[in-house]
């Protein structure tokens, strides 16, 4: 029998009706947009996040997007982001009309390595073409990236800072939010995420109040919001009528809000977890593997995924299939090598690491409901591969 990759149905059916009692709730509810769901699930995930706002938006793209629209970066600007990671983070730059500078990682935890930042920023400088404006930090696989590090270097050049929390939601480091260094954090709910809803979804949490509303605004048509209006001045309409800026359609459904809401109550003990599950694979897989995860000093990662290096990745895939174990590869292909984003600059010194890995990085199953029965089959089919060995 061929296990999930990650099995939802388990976490599902562990929740014992409440998640099909809230969607029938949103459901008669009939405030289907906006709903009070939504507001509710926005201020449980600040409460969780540790922040003073947090805004739902229709997906984790759209996430990363609204704060670039509300800080005005577009042509001539340069945002910084790993080549590492999935296509959303750097799709989202030229959108804007700005330019992706694709950096290379760090060799254990394939992070954004802040010494090649700063050199590519400081390429970018020389060159002259493009201004350095925002940093987007991927929390690639759940853990965060080294934010002290990289919130110094975004001081020294006077850069903002997105988390892209995506995969690392819930993730700290020496018990901060990513967002204690960075300007914005982004997270995404689809589903296999570690706090997915039943669809799209995303959010975009700040301390910034300013910057609260611009996205509030951005999310909804660019409709008019308090700060827009001038002592007593009133606007008597829905504010969606009157558009101060060029925003977008980019909410949070009531029924993934309400979905949302009965899952970030357990996050927390599922984070826990999927840590336990982790430090027993690490144990029992270190002496058959390249390598193990490895996370950062002082750093928790929520384990989006749990993953290995192996010199002969593929042939290690093709025997774990066999032996009805999925598996999955983030990413063969790197941003500076798609067809679409070749043509943008590479931090200077190339992206080594990034070509290093992707070639031998593979993802094994991983969620909060894997039992210690099936980790061992997976364990003793990655003990049993013959083949070029580790
Ligand atoms: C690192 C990263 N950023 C952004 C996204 C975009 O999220 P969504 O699929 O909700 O648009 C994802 C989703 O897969 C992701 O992994």
């Amino acid at each position: 029998m061929t296990l999930p990759f990650i099995d939802l149905q388990a976490q599902r059916l562990r929740l014992d009706g409440a998640i099909e009692r809230a969607v029938a709730e949103a459901v008669t509810g009939g405030a289907w947009v906006m709903g009070p769901q939504v507001r509710q699930f926005e201020a449980d995930l600040a409460a969780f996040g540790r922040a003073r706002h947090a805004l739902g938006c229709a997906n984790g793209t759209d996430a990363l997007a609204l704060p670039l629209m509300a800080w005005g970066v577009g042509v001539g600007d340069a945002v910084f982001c790993p080549s590492f990671t999935f296509t959303a983070t750097a799709e989202i730059v030229p959108w804007t009309g700005a330019e992706p500078v694709f950096v290379d990682v760090d060799a254990r935890t394939y992070n954004l390595d802040p010494e090649r930042l700063e050199a590519a920023i400081r390429a970018v400088q020389a060159e002259g073409r493009l201004r350095p404006r925002v940093v987007i930090a991927v929390d690639l696989f759940g853990q965060p990236a080294d934010y002290p590090a990289i919130r110094a270097v975004c001081d020294r050049h006077g850069l903002k800072l997105i988390a892209d929390s995506a995969q690392g939601f819930g993730g700290t480091l020496n018990d901060e939010h990513p967002l204690h260094w960075a300007d914005v954090t982004t997270t995404s709910f689809f589903p296999a995420k570690p706090l997915g809803c039943y669809g799209d979804g995303g959010a975009v949490l700040t301390d910034d109040d300013d910057l609260a509303q611009e996205i509030d605004s951005l999310r909804v048509h660019g409709k008019v919001v308090a700060k827009d209006m001038t002592e007593g001045q009133a606007f008597e309409h829905d504010p969606k009528y009157l558009a101060m800026r060029i925003g977008m359609n980019s909410r949070l459904d009531t029924i993934q809000a309400a979905i949302l809401i009965e899952k970030l109550k357990v996050f927390g003990q599922e984070i826990e977890w999927r840590d336990r599950i982790a430090a027993r694979y690490n144990e029992r897989l270190a002496p058959h593997v390249a390598a193990v995860p490895q996370v950062i000093d002082g750093g928790r990662s929520i384990w989006a995924q749990y993953t290995i290096e192996h010199e002969d990745r593929d042939g290690l895939a093709a025997h774990l299939k066999a032996e009805g174990i999925p598996t999955a590869v983030y990413y063969p292909v790197p941003m500076h090598m798609q067809p679409a984003y070749a043509g943008f600059a590479r931090g200077a010194g190339g992206l080594p690491v990034t070509e290093l890995i992707r070639e031998r990085v593979i993802s094994l199953p991983m969620h909060a409901d894997l039992d210690e029965a099936t980790q061992d089959r997976v364990v003793e089919a990655v003990a049993g591969f013959e083949g070029a060995g580790a």
